[in-house]
Protein backbone atom coordinates (compact mmCIF):
# COMPACT_ATOMS: atom_id res chain seq x y z
CA UNK A 1 0.00 0.00 0.00
CA UNK A 2 1.07 3.90 -0.68
CA UNK A 3 0.43 6.19 2.34
CA UNK A 4 0.82 9.37 2.56
CA UNK A 5 2.02 10.99 5.88
CA UNK A 6 1.88 15.19 5.89
CA UNK A 7 4.28 16.79 8.96
CA UNK A 8 6.33 13.91 8.67
CA UNK A 9 9.53 15.93 9.53
CA UNK A 10 8.01 17.00 12.85
CA UNK A 11 8.54 15.33 16.16
CA UNK A 12 5.42 12.84 16.01
CA UNK A 13 5.07 12.36 11.93
CA UNK A 14 9.10 11.73 12.07
CA UNK A 15 8.81 8.79 14.20
CA UNK A 16 5.13 7.46 12.56
CA UNK A 17 7.84 7.59 9.84
CA UNK A 18 10.20 5.46 11.64
CA UNK A 19 7.56 3.35 12.81
CA UNK A 20 5.70 2.63 9.90
CA UNK A 21 8.66 1.66 7.85
CA UNK A 22 10.45 -0.58 10.32
CA UNK A 23 7.05 -2.42 10.68
CA UNK A 24 5.61 -2.45 7.33
CA UNK A 25 9.20 -2.02 5.13
CA UNK A 26 6.96 -3.26 1.92
CA UNK A 27 4.66 -0.47 2.47
CA UNK A 28 5.54 2.97 0.07
CA UNK A 29 5.45 6.12 2.33
CA UNK A 30 5.49 9.51 1.20
CA UNK A 31 6.22 12.37 3.31
CA UNK A 32 4.69 15.48 2.86
CA UNK A 33 6.03 18.57 4.73
CA UNK A 34 6.61 22.58 4.48
CA UNK A 35 9.49 22.50 6.13
CA UNK A 36 7.96 24.96 8.52
CA UNK A 37 10.37 26.00 11.72
CA UNK A 38 8.99 23.11 13.44
CA UNK A 39 9.97 20.13 10.48
CA UNK A 40 13.80 19.10 10.54
CA UNK A 41 14.90 16.98 7.34
CA UNK A 42 17.64 15.65 9.46
CA UNK A 43 14.93 13.68 11.70
CA UNK A 44 14.08 11.54 8.58
CA UNK A 45 17.98 11.27 7.80
CA UNK A 46 17.71 7.53 9.17
CA UNK A 47 14.94 6.43 6.75
CA UNK A 48 16.43 8.97 3.58
CA UNK A 49 18.06 6.12 1.59
CA UNK A 50 14.95 3.55 2.66
CA UNK A 51 13.91 2.55 -1.23
CA UNK A 52 10.58 2.82 -0.34
CA UNK A 53 10.36 6.29 1.23
CA UNK A 54 9.76 8.98 -0.68
CA UNK A 55 10.07 13.13 0.92
CA UNK A 56 7.99 15.72 -0.80
CA UNK A 57 8.33 20.07 0.29
CA UNK A 58 4.65 20.56 -0.03
CA UNK A 59 2.38 22.46 2.45
CA UNK A 60 -1.38 21.15 2.97
CA UNK A 61 -2.86 24.18 1.95
CA UNK A 62 -1.78 24.03 -1.78
CA UNK A 63 -4.71 22.74 -3.38
CA UNK A 64 -3.11 22.20 -6.84
CA UNK A 65 0.13 21.21 -5.45
CA UNK A 66 -1.78 18.03 -3.56
CA UNK A 67 -4.24 16.82 -6.54
CA UNK A 68 -1.39 16.68 -8.61
CA UNK A 69 0.68 14.87 -5.61
CA UNK A 70 -2.21 12.21 -5.30
CA UNK A 71 -2.59 11.80 -9.23
CA UNK A 72 1.31 10.89 -9.44
CA UNK A 73 1.15 8.51 -6.67
CA UNK A 74 -2.20 7.12 -5.74
CA UNK A 75 -2.45 6.36 -2.04
CA UNK A 76 -4.09 4.03 -0.34
CA UNK A 77 -4.10 6.06 3.01
CA UNK A 78 -3.49 9.27 4.45
CA UNK A 79 -2.53 10.16 7.69
CA UNK A 80 -3.01 14.12 8.56
CA UNK A 81 -0.10 14.87 11.37
CA UNK A 82 0.95 18.09 9.43
CA UNK A 83 -0.11 21.02 11.83
CA UNK A 84 1.06 24.00 13.77
CA UNK A 85 1.24 22.39 17.40
CA UNK A 86 2.41 24.90 19.38
CA UNK A 87 -0.93 26.41 22.39
CA UNK A 88 2.03 29.05 23.18
CA UNK A 89 2.90 30.25 19.39
CA UNK A 90 -1.36 30.54 18.48
CA UNK A 91 -1.29 32.86 21.72
CA UNK A 92 0.67 34.89 19.90
CA UNK A 93 -0.39 34.34 16.11
CA UNK A 94 -3.68 32.99 15.39
CA UNK A 95 -3.70 33.47 11.84
CA UNK A 96 -1.32 29.96 10.46
CA UNK A 97 -3.25 28.07 12.98
CA UNK A 98 -6.64 28.31 11.02
CA UNK A 99 -4.74 28.07 7.83
CA UNK A 100 -2.62 24.84 8.56
CA UNK A 101 -5.10 23.09 10.82
CA UNK A 102 -8.08 23.75 9.22
CA UNK A 103 -7.57 24.78 5.80
CA UNK A 104 -4.95 22.57 4.68
CA UNK A 105 -7.08 19.84 6.75
CA UNK A 106 -9.78 20.06 4.30
CA UNK A 107 -7.71 20.28 0.96
CA UNK A 108 -6.20 16.83 1.98
CA UNK A 109 -10.08 16.09 2.57
CA UNK A 110 -11.02 17.16 -0.76
CA UNK A 111 -7.93 15.82 -2.53
CA UNK A 112 -9.29 11.98 -0.90
CA UNK A 113 -12.85 12.70 -1.70
CA UNK A 114 -11.41 13.09 -5.44
CA UNK A 115 -9.52 10.36 -5.87
CA UNK A 116 -12.12 7.85 -3.97
CA UNK A 117 -11.04 4.84 -1.77
CA UNK A 118 -8.46 6.49 0.15
CA UNK A 119 -8.87 5.95 3.96
CA UNK A 120 -8.21 9.52 5.54
CA UNK A 121 -6.75 9.41 9.34
CA UNK A 122 -6.85 12.90 11.15
CA UNK A 123 -4.60 12.94 14.06
CA UNK A 124 -6.07 14.94 17.33
CA UNK A 125 -5.94 15.81 20.18
CA UNK A 126 -7.52 15.55 23.66
CA UNK A 127 -6.88 19.36 24.10
CA UNK A 128 -10.56 19.85 22.08
CA UNK A 129 -12.10 18.84 24.97
CA UNK A 130 -10.57 21.78 27.09
CA UNK A 131 -9.74 21.05 30.88
CA UNK A 132 -10.59 19.09 34.01
CA UNK A 133 -10.65 20.20 37.16
CA UNK A 134 -7.04 19.42 39.39
CA UNK A 135 -9.51 18.50 42.52
CA UNK A 136 -11.21 15.83 40.72
CA UNK A 137 -9.04 12.84 39.69
CA UNK A 138 -12.01 10.83 39.08
CA UNK A 139 -12.75 12.65 35.86
CA UNK A 140 -11.41 11.70 32.45
CA UNK A 141 -12.37 12.93 28.97
CA UNK A 142 -13.68 9.94 26.93
CA UNK A 143 -15.41 9.63 23.35
CA UNK A 144 -18.38 11.39 24.13
CA UNK A 145 -16.98 14.39 26.37
CA UNK A 146 -18.15 17.58 24.78
CA UNK A 147 -15.78 19.79 22.70
CA UNK A 148 -15.12 23.05 24.70
CA UNK A 149 -11.61 24.56 23.85
CA UNK A 150 -9.44 26.77 25.19
CA UNK A 151 -6.81 28.34 23.07
CA UNK A 152 -6.59 29.47 19.33
CA UNK A 153 -5.04 25.82 18.74
CA UNK A 154 -7.36 23.54 20.41
CA UNK A 155 -10.16 25.16 18.43
CA UNK A 156 -8.40 25.06 15.04
CA UNK A 157 -7.56 21.53 15.94
CA UNK A 158 -11.67 21.02 16.97
CA UNK A 159 -12.62 22.71 13.63
CA UNK A 160 -10.43 20.10 12.14
CA UNK A 161 -12.34 17.09 13.81
CA UNK A 162 -15.47 18.34 13.06
CA UNK A 163 -14.70 19.21 9.28
CA UNK A 164 -13.38 15.41 9.42
CA UNK A 165 -16.81 13.88 10.71
CA UNK A 166 -18.79 16.10 8.77
CA UNK A 167 -16.82 14.55 5.15
CA UNK A 168 -17.57 11.22 6.71
CA UNK A 169 -21.25 11.97 7.36
CA UNK A 170 -21.95 14.07 3.95
CA UNK A 171 -19.60 12.85 1.52
CA UNK A 172 -19.23 9.03 3.08
CA UNK A 173 -15.44 9.17 3.33
CA UNK A 174 -14.03 6.76 5.11
CA UNK A 175 -12.62 8.96 7.92
CA UNK A 176 -11.44 8.17 11.74
CA UNK A 177 -10.13 10.44 14.04
CA UNK A 178 -7.65 9.92 17.25
CA UNK A 179 -7.45 12.42 19.94
CA UNK A 180 -4.23 11.88 21.79
CA UNK A 181 -2.99 12.95 25.22
CA UNK A 182 0.58 15.02 25.49
CA UNK A 183 3.51 12.99 23.65
CA UNK A 184 7.08 12.73 24.60
CA UNK A 185 10.28 11.31 23.27
CA UNK A 186 12.91 11.37 20.88
CA UNK A 187 13.02 14.08 17.87
CA UNK A 188 10.73 16.37 19.62
CA UNK A 189 11.31 20.13 19.35
CA UNK A 190 12.82 22.32 22.07
CA UNK A 191 9.73 24.51 22.34
CA UNK A 192 7.46 21.90 24.59
CA UNK A 193 8.20 21.34 28.13
CA UNK A 194 9.97 18.15 28.28
CA UNK A 195 13.28 18.87 25.35
CA UNK A 196 12.94 22.52 26.55
CA UNK A 197 13.84 21.60 30.21
CA UNK A 198 16.31 18.84 29.14
CA UNK A 199 17.61 21.48 26.73
CA UNK A 200 17.80 24.21 29.16
CA UNK A 201 19.29 21.90 32.37
CA UNK A 202 22.20 20.91 29.78
CA UNK A 203 23.17 24.47 29.19
CA UNK A 204 22.30 25.66 32.76
CA UNK A 205 19.99 28.09 31.78
CA UNK A 206 16.76 28.77 34.01
CA UNK A 207 14.33 26.45 33.67
CA UNK A 208 11.13 28.48 32.99
CA UNK A 209 7.43 26.95 34.76
CA UNK A 210 4.60 28.12 34.20
CA UNK A 211 2.38 29.85 37.31
CA UNK A 212 2.86 27.29 40.42
CA UNK A 213 3.68 24.43 38.33
CA UNK A 214 0.63 22.29 38.99
CA UNK A 215 -0.83 21.85 35.97
CA UNK A 216 -1.07 18.42 35.06
CA UNK A 217 -0.91 16.34 31.87
CA UNK A 218 -1.18 12.77 30.44
CA UNK A 219 2.21 11.47 29.25
CA UNK A 220 2.21 9.42 26.33
CA UNK A 221 5.70 7.86 24.73
CA UNK A 222 5.87 8.70 21.10
CA UNK A 223 5.85 5.04 20.14
CA UNK A 224 2.84 4.07 21.80
CA UNK A 225 1.05 6.81 20.06
CA UNK A 226 1.99 5.54 16.94
CA UNK A 227 1.40 2.19 17.50
CA UNK A 228 -2.23 3.75 17.96
CA UNK A 229 -2.83 4.90 15.00
CA UNK A 230 -1.02 2.28 13.02
CA UNK A 231 -4.08 0.17 14.37
CA UNK A 232 -6.96 2.87 13.93
CA UNK A 233 -5.66 2.81 10.30
CA UNK A 234 -5.49 -0.76 9.63
CA UNK A 235 -8.64 -2.19 11.93
CA UNK A 236 -10.16 1.30 12.89
CA UNK A 237 -13.85 1.73 12.65
CA UNK A 238 -15.00 4.23 10.35
CA UNK A 239 -16.60 7.39 11.14
CA UNK A 240 -14.99 6.70 15.01
CA UNK A 241 -12.91 8.83 17.07
CA UNK A 242 -10.45 7.27 19.48
CA UNK A 243 -9.31 8.26 22.59
CA UNK A 244 -5.27 7.74 23.29
CA UNK A 245 -3.63 8.18 26.56
CA UNK A 246 -1.37 6.78 29.15
CA UNK A 247 -3.11 6.98 32.37
CA UNK A 248 -0.04 8.89 33.47
CA UNK A 249 -0.73 12.22 34.46
CA UNK A 250 2.10 14.47 36.20
CA UNK A 251 2.20 17.84 37.20
CA UNK A 252 4.78 19.81 35.52
CA UNK A 253 6.76 20.87 38.56
CA UNK A 254 7.45 17.25 39.30
CA UNK A 255 8.58 16.46 35.55
CA UNK A 256 11.01 19.37 35.75
CA UNK A 257 12.53 18.04 39.15
CA UNK A 258 12.45 14.82 37.68
CA UNK A 259 14.29 16.27 34.66
CA UNK A 260 16.79 17.95 37.38
CA UNK A 261 17.80 14.94 39.43
CA UNK A 262 18.48 12.48 36.01
CA UNK A 263 20.65 15.22 34.70
CA UNK A 264 22.11 16.13 38.01
CA UNK A 265 21.69 19.07 38.04
CA UNK A 266 20.17 22.02 41.15
CA UNK A 267 16.63 22.67 41.86
CA UNK A 268 18.22 26.29 41.74
CA UNK A 269 17.73 26.76 37.78
CA UNK A 270 13.75 26.58 38.29
CA UNK A 271 12.62 29.68 37.39
CA UNK A 272 8.43 30.20 37.86
CA UNK A 273 7.48 33.17 35.09
CA UNK A 274 4.33 34.23 34.34
CA UNK A 275 1.37 31.57 33.25
CA UNK A 276 -0.02 30.72 30.31
CA UNK A 277 -3.10 32.78 28.94
CA UNK A 278 -6.29 30.61 29.52
CA UNK A 279 -3.87 27.88 30.77
CA UNK A 280 -5.67 24.25 30.89
CA UNK A 281 -5.55 22.65 34.07
CA UNK A 282 -5.31 18.85 33.76
CA UNK A 283 -5.95 16.72 30.94
CA UNK A 284 -6.93 12.73 31.72
CA UNK A 285 -7.59 10.32 28.82
CA UNK A 286 -9.79 7.01 29.13
CA UNK A 287 -8.05 4.96 26.60
CA UNK A 288 -11.32 2.39 27.32
CA UNK A 289 -12.58 2.29 23.57
CA UNK A 290 -9.29 1.75 21.62
CA UNK A 291 -8.48 -1.02 24.70
CA UNK A 292 -11.72 -3.15 24.31
CA UNK A 293 -11.81 -2.22 20.69
CA UNK A 294 -8.26 -2.87 19.07
CA UNK A 295 -6.49 -4.08 22.36
CA UNK A 296 -4.38 -1.11 22.31
CA UNK A 297 -2.29 -0.27 26.24
CA UNK A 298 0.78 1.87 25.98
CA UNK A 299 3.97 -0.34 26.41
CA UNK A 300 6.26 2.22 27.67
CA UNK A 301 5.97 3.40 31.28
CA UNK A 302 6.55 7.13 32.09
CA UNK A 303 9.86 6.07 34.18
CA UNK A 304 11.48 4.08 31.32
CA UNK A 305 10.22 6.35 28.70
CA UNK A 306 11.73 9.42 30.31
CA UNK A 307 15.42 7.86 30.68
CA UNK A 308 15.12 6.76 27.14
CA UNK A 309 14.50 10.36 26.55
CA UNK A 310 17.07 12.37 28.33
CA UNK A 311 19.66 9.59 27.06
CA UNK A 312 18.33 10.46 23.32
CA UNK A 313 19.03 14.00 24.05
CA UNK A 314 22.32 13.30 25.51
CA UNK A 315 23.54 11.36 22.63
CA UNK A 316 21.84 13.27 19.71
CA UNK A 317 22.97 17.30 21.03
CA UNK A 318 23.56 17.92 17.22
CA UNK A 319 19.83 17.57 16.59
CA UNK A 320 18.77 19.86 18.86
CA UNK A 321 22.11 22.34 18.78
CA UNK A 322 21.32 23.22 15.57
CA UNK A 323 18.04 24.23 16.47
CA UNK A 324 18.53 26.19 19.51
CA UNK A 325 21.53 27.82 17.94
CA UNK A 326 19.33 29.41 15.12
CA UNK A 327 15.82 31.60 14.87
CA UNK A 328 14.75 29.65 17.95
CA UNK A 329 17.11 32.25 19.86
CA UNK A 330 14.42 35.35 18.68
CA UNK A 331 11.46 33.13 19.87
CA UNK A 332 12.83 31.79 22.91
CA UNK A 333 13.98 36.10 23.52
CA UNK A 334 10.33 36.96 22.95
CA UNK A 335 8.50 34.56 24.50
CA UNK A 336 10.77 34.33 27.88
CA UNK A 337 12.84 37.28 27.88
CA UNK A 338 9.84 39.49 30.03
CA UNK A 339 8.21 36.83 32.00
P1 LIG B 1 5.35 19.39 15.20
O1 LIG B 1 5.09 20.84 15.34
O2 LIG B 1 6.57 18.78 15.80
O3 LIG B 1 5.40 19.02 13.62
C1 LIG B 1 4.51 19.53 12.71
C2 LIG B 1 5.04 19.24 11.30
O4 LIG B 1 4.06 19.71 10.35
C3 LIG B 1 6.35 19.95 10.98
O5 LIG B 1 7.23 19.07 10.33
C4 LIG B 1 5.93 21.08 10.04
O6 LIG B 1 6.94 21.44 9.11
C5 LIG B 1 4.73 20.45 9.34
N1 LIG B 1 3.80 21.45 8.82
C6 LIG B 1 3.30 22.54 9.47
N2 LIG B 1 2.49 23.24 8.63
C7 LIG B 1 2.44 22.55 7.46
C8 LIG B 1 1.77 22.75 6.23
N3 LIG B 1 0.97 23.81 6.05
N4 LIG B 1 1.94 21.85 5.23
C9 LIG B 1 2.76 20.78 5.41
N5 LIG B 1 3.45 20.55 6.55
C10 LIG B 1 3.28 21.43 7.57
O7 LIG B 1 4.04 18.68 15.72
P2 LIG B 1 3.86 17.29 16.50
O8 LIG B 1 4.04 17.52 17.94
O9 LIG B 1 4.64 16.24 15.81
O10 LIG B 1 2.30 17.04 16.26
C11 LIG B 1 1.85 16.31 15.12
C12 LIG B 1 0.34 16.22 15.18
O11 LIG B 1 -0.07 15.56 16.37
C13 LIG B 1 -0.36 17.58 15.18
O12 LIG B 1 -1.51 17.48 14.36
C14 LIG B 1 -0.75 17.79 16.64
O13 LIG B 1 -1.90 18.58 16.74
C15 LIG B 1 -1.00 16.36 17.08
N6 LIG B 1 -0.78 16.07 18.51
C16 LIG B 1 0.41 16.41 19.11
C17 LIG B 1 0.62 16.07 20.44
C18 LIG B 1 1.93 16.37 21.14
O14 LIG B 1 2.06 16.12 22.33
N7 LIG B 1 2.95 16.86 20.44
C19 LIG B 1 -0.39 15.41 21.17
C20 LIG B 1 -1.59 15.09 20.51
C21 LIG B 1 -1.76 15.42 19.18
P1 LIG C 1 3.59 22.05 26.21
O1 LIG C 1 4.73 21.12 26.08
O2 LIG C 1 3.62 23.35 25.51
O3 LIG C 1 2.28 21.21 25.80
P2 LIG C 1 0.70 21.59 25.95
O4 LIG C 1 0.56 23.00 26.32
O5 LIG C 1 0.18 21.30 24.59
O6 LIG C 1 0.18 20.65 27.00
O7 LIG C 1 3.36 22.36 27.76
C1 LIG C 1 3.14 21.31 28.69
C2 LIG C 1 2.87 21.96 30.04
O8 LIG C 1 4.07 22.60 30.50
C3 LIG C 1 1.82 23.05 30.00
O9 LIG C 1 1.05 22.99 31.20
C4 LIG C 1 2.61 24.34 29.97
C5 LIG C 1 3.88 24.01 30.73
N1 LIG C 1 5.11 24.70 30.30
C6 LIG C 1 5.90 25.36 31.24
O10 LIG C 1 5.60 25.39 32.44
N2 LIG C 1 7.04 26.00 30.80
C7 LIG C 1 7.41 26.01 29.49
O11 LIG C 1 8.43 26.66 29.13
C8 LIG C 1 6.59 25.32 28.53
C9 LIG C 1 6.94 25.30 27.07
C10 LIG C 1 5.45 24.67 28.99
Amino acid sequence: MTIIVTGGAGFIGGNYIHYHLKEHPEDRVVCVDKLTYAGNLSTLKPVADHPNFRFCKLDICDRDGIFALFEEEKPDAVINFAAESHVDRSIEDPGIFLQTNIIGTAVMMDAVRKFGNVRFHQVSTDEVYGDLPLDRPDLFFTESTPIHTSSPYSSSKAGADLLAMAYYRTYGLPVTVSRCSNNYGPYQFPEKLIPLMIANCLNNKPLPVYGEGKNVRDWLYVEDHCKAIDLIVRKGRIGETYNVGGHNEMANIDIVKLIIRALGKSEDLITYVTDRKGHDLRYAIDPAKIHSELGWLPETKFADGIQRTIRWYLENRGWWEEIVSGEYRNYYEKMYGNR
